[in-house]
């Protein structure tokens, strides 16, 4: 039986580009024992993917030259070799980018449908959700009455990040790139405040205005000039959580900004950079607290769902432009 695969075809220099990924037809490996054989429903693009474009060394791997891409997908199982998983079992897993999958059983997780829609397990239910939450909870300490800011607060981590600062009582402003999210963020998920950074002229001061007594979490998922201009506003005993810096995924130069210890120092603040596998021993108390907050309607989610196997490179550059609200996911 054959499939299709997306591979890695060149290393980008700067954005990278559809002639980075080409779309190849192979035989699928032999179904052993212990295999069970997936169609792939749901593929999740995230930008640090864009990292393991680079041939560096990172806390993943990067992909390889000719090789599939790989990254979270929910399958649906069409037969198996394996005693953990009956067809029609749906189950999600760390997969090659391929149509047609066949692979060992082991680190394949069943998901129940009955509890949120499968995709929900690549966002909100997944390491999205997860990010978001030890990423505010532990890193942020939020308490109520403070001032939150999260940057790229309409995407996929940041619109949870907003929603739980509000669960823990504090006053929330988001940081996005078009207009219609700030509208989506202020009237469907319940910020505060929010600044689009595309059309403010002065982002140190839009902050200031929105955050009259300072900025006390700053989530931070984009850096750059947008974090230096929210670090600009932190207060005294502030916390930072470093979860993500996509403006500088793609710079070619490294980039100076102000140097921010003098003022890290003098306010006492704590910056804190952190990987979400760090969580791992503690997966299954972010995810019940996830769920149950999703059962309650306290959490919301949203997706944007790109439709075909073949769209899997367009949405992940789409990342890059923005394109997507909420958790961006391929539909195939
Ligand atoms: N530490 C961890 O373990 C961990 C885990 C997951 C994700 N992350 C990081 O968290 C961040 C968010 O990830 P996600 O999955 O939720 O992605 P996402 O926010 O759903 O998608 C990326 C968003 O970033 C914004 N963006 C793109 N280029 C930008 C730029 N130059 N300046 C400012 N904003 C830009 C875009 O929104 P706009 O329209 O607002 O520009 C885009 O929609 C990323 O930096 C990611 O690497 C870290």
């Amino acid at each position: 039986m054959t499939t299709q695969q997306i591979v890695l075809v060149s290393r980008p220099k700067g954005t990278p580009t559809l002639d980075n990924f080409r779309f190849e037809t192979v035989e699928l490996n032999a179904f052993q024992d212990g295999d069970v054989e997936l169609e792939g429903l749901f593929y999740s693009v995230y930008p640090y993917m864009r990292g393991r474009m680079n041939d560096a060394k990172s806390y993943v791997p990067p992909f390889q030259i000719d090789q599939p891409i790989e990254g979270a997908v929910v399958a649906k199982v069409t037969a198996t070799k394996s005693t953990d998983f009956k067809t029609g079992d749906i189950v999600m897993g760390r997969l090659y980018w391929r149509h047609k999958i066949i692979t060992h059983a082991k680190g394949l997780q069943k998901i129940d449908t009955t509890v949120a829609p499968a995709s929900y397990y690549l966002g909100i239910l997944g390491m999205t959700g997860l990010t978001a939450y030890f990423g505010m909870i532990d890193i942020g300490k939020p308490k109520a009455g403070e001032t939150v800011v999260v940057s790229g607060a309409a995407g996929a981590v940041g619109m949870i990040v907003g929603q739980i600062a509000k669960l823990q009582g504090c006053r929330v402003i988001g940081i996005a790139g078009s207009d219609n999210k700030i509208k989506v963020l202020k009237e469907d998920f319940g910020f505060d405040d929010a600044i689009n950074y595309k059309t403010t002229k002065d982002m140190k001061e839009a902050i200031a205005l929105c955050c009259p007594k300072g900025v006390d979490v700053y989530f931070d998922n984009v850096g750059g000039e947008i974090s230096d201009a929210v670090i600009a506003n932190i207060n005294f005993n502030a916390r930072i959580a470093l979860c993500g810096q996509i403006s500088l995924y793609n710079s070619t130069d490294i980039s100076a900004g102000p140097r921010l210890q003098p003022m890290l120092l003098t306010r006492s603040v704590l910056m804190q950079g952190f990987i979400i596998s760090n969580y791992a021993r503690r997966f299954p108390e972010g995810t019940a607290q996830l769920a149950q907050w999703v059962k309650e309607g306290k959490l919301k989610s949203t997706e944007t769902i790109v439709h075909g196997f073949d769209k899997l490179p367009v949405a992940l550059l789409g990342l890059f432009k923005g394109e997507n609200t909420g958790k961006m996911i391929v539909e195939a």
